[in-house]
C-alpha cells in the first residue's frame, strides 16, 4: 500500500513518519521484483497472512541472490490470540500449494470467527462471510518455531528449494527467522552442510 493508504488503514500509527513506498506488489508473488535481484527480503508479520506459504517461500527465494537472506518475525501463535487455534499441519500446507489455497480459504475465516473472534457457533457462517466479503487480512496459517523450521526443511528437502535454517530465536510473542540462500560460495556450502547435518537448534534469545 502506499503510505497515505497506510495512514488510513493503521490510524493508530498516525504519529510515527512512514517511509514512502517504492514497490507495490503482491507478497506472495512478487512478480514485478526480478529473479535474483535482491541481496535480502524483510517480511515480518507476513507469512502467516499467505495463503500458500510454500509458493511464497519460493518467491521470496528466487528473488535473492544466492548467499541471500529472509529474515521474518512470525507471530508465535501460542502466544497470541491464535493459541485456540491448531498448528497448520504440513498436509495443510503441501494441499495449499498443490490444488492451490481456494479450497481451505473460508474454512480459515470460520476458524477466524470461532477461534479468534470466538463468536457464538451460530454466527460464524455469517462473521466469516463478512470477514471474506471486507478482504480482513487474518492469519491463514499458524506456526511455532518447531512448525515453522519443519515448514522450511519440506520447502528444501520435498520442493528443491535451496534454502537453509540459519537462526530461529523466539522473542516474547515472536520468533525472528533467518532463512539463507544457499549456493553462493564454498565457504557458505560447507557451513550450509554442517548446518543440514546437525538437528536444528533452535536458540533462546539472548543465548
Ligand atoms: C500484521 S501486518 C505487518 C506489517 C509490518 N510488516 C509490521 O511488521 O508491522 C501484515 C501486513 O501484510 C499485508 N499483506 C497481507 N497479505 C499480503 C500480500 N499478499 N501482499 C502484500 N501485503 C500483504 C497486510 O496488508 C498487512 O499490512
Amino acid at each position: 500500500m502506499p503510505a497515505d493508504e497506510l495512514r488510513r488503514e493503521y490510524p493508530e500509527l498516525r504519529s510515527y513518519d512512514l517511509v514512502e513506498v517504492d514497490v507495490i506488489d503482491d507478497g506472495e508473488t512478487l512478480a514485478s521484483v526480478p529473479d535474483e535481484s535482491v541481496d535480502f527480503v524483510v517480511a515480518n508479520h507476513f507469512i502467516e497472512h499467505t495463503e500458500d506459504p510454500i509458493a511464497t517461500l519460493g518467491n521470496h527465494l528466487r528473488v535473492v541472490r544466492p548467499g541471500g537472506v529472509l529474515f521474518m518475525a512470525v507471530p508465535d501463535k501460542r502466544r497470541t490470540f491464535d493459541a485456540a487455534r491448531p498448528v497448520t499441519s504440513l498436509e495443510h500446507l503441501d494441499r495449499d500449494h498443490a490444488e492451490g489455497p481456494a479450497w481451505s480459504h473460508r474454512v480459515h475465516y470460520e476458524q477466524w470467527a470461532r477461534e479468534v473472534e470466538q463468536v457464538p457457533e451460530s454466527q460464524v457462517a455469517a462473521r466469516a462471510r463478512e470477514l471474506d466479503e471486507q478482504g480482513f487480512s487474518i492469519h491463514f496459517h499458524v506456526f511455532t518455531p518447531a512448525a515453522f523450521a519443519e515448514l522450511v526443511h519440506r520447502c528444501r528437502d520435498s520442493y528443491g528449494l535451496p534454502v537453509e535454517v540459519e537462526a530461529l530465536v523466539p522473542v516474547d510473542h515472536e520468533f525472528i527467522a533467518v532463512l539463507r540462500k544457499r549456493g553462493q560460495t564454498a565457504e557458505f556450502e560447507a557451513v550450509a552442510t554442517r548446518h543440514a547435518a546437525a538437528p536444528l537448534a533452535v536458540r533462546r534469545a539472548g543465548a
